[in-house]
């Protein structure tokens, strides 16, 4: 049996790409047998963003002498932590916002880091021997030769946390150019955006199928 756990953190109710893609890629997973999902949603119900700051903090303090803040900072840090820590695959649906990481995404970050399995100080990783896969969906383009080429502060940060601090094989998804189809002045990019949707939809069928025959062996 495939455990997955999955969040999201598209600030969109309607029309997401990386929804979409992740949902391609879950149900290829799902498809291949039998396969429980934990979900997480950040971007449409967020997490509280003080909480980071009252976890890193009551990290100092003895558990039995915590107040109340803290001790609720924590049992949230523990609750996503254990979410995360249960499953053998995790998909991180990952926006592109204001070029960087978003707010949302950051504090489910900073939690998680808080809890001792998943600090940059704990003995073993704790993602070691298991995949993430990172759904990346960005609305301009950001390649090599492009003018925004270096303008993307998300996607190594992203990568960096989830395979060197938490030892994931770490695959990424990405779809570029999303906001071709809205945008007058990136109609010429349609075609190209279509091909990268496409693509990335391909790529999430694919690699959900190949995870789950290998989980499955
Ligand atoms: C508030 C906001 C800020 C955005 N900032 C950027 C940006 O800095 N660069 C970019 O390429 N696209 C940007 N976009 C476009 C998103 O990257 C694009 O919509 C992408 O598809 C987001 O993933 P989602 O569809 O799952 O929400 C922004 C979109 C929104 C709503």
């Amino acid at each position: 049996m495939s455990t997955v756990f999955r969040l999201d953190a598209s600030i969109k109710p309607e029309g997401s790409v990386t929804r979409a893609v992740s949902d391609t890629l879950e149900n290829a997973i799902a498809a291949a047998g039998d396969t429980t999902v934990t979900r997480r949603e950040i971007g449409l119900h967020p997490l509280p963003s003080d909480a980071w700051a009252t976890a890193a903090f009551a990290g100092y303090v003895p558990a039995d002498q915590r107040n109340e803040a803290q001790n609720a900072a924590v049992a949230l840090a523990t609750e996503l932590a254990d979410e995360l820590a249960s499953a053998d695959v995790a998909i991180i649906a990952a926006p592109f916002y204001n070029w960087g990481v978003t707010q949302h995404l950051k504090t489910w970050f900073d939690l998680v880091l808080t809890d001792g399995r998943f600090s940059p100080g704990a003995a073993e990783k704790a993602g070691e021997g298991k995949t993430a896969f990172l759904v990346i969906a960005r609305g301009g383009g950001y390649g090599e030769g492009t003018p925004r080429f270096g303008w993307d502060h998300a996607s190594a940060w992203l990568k960096r946390v989830l395979e060197d601090v938490w030892g994931y094989d770490v695959t990424v998804i990405e779809a570029e150019l999303t906001l071709a189809e809205s945008t007058p002045a990136m109609a010429a990019l349609v075609d190209l955006a279509r091909k990268n949707l496409a693509d990335a939809h391909a790529a999430a069928e694919q690699h959900g199928t190949a995870i789950a025959g290998k989980i499955a062996a």
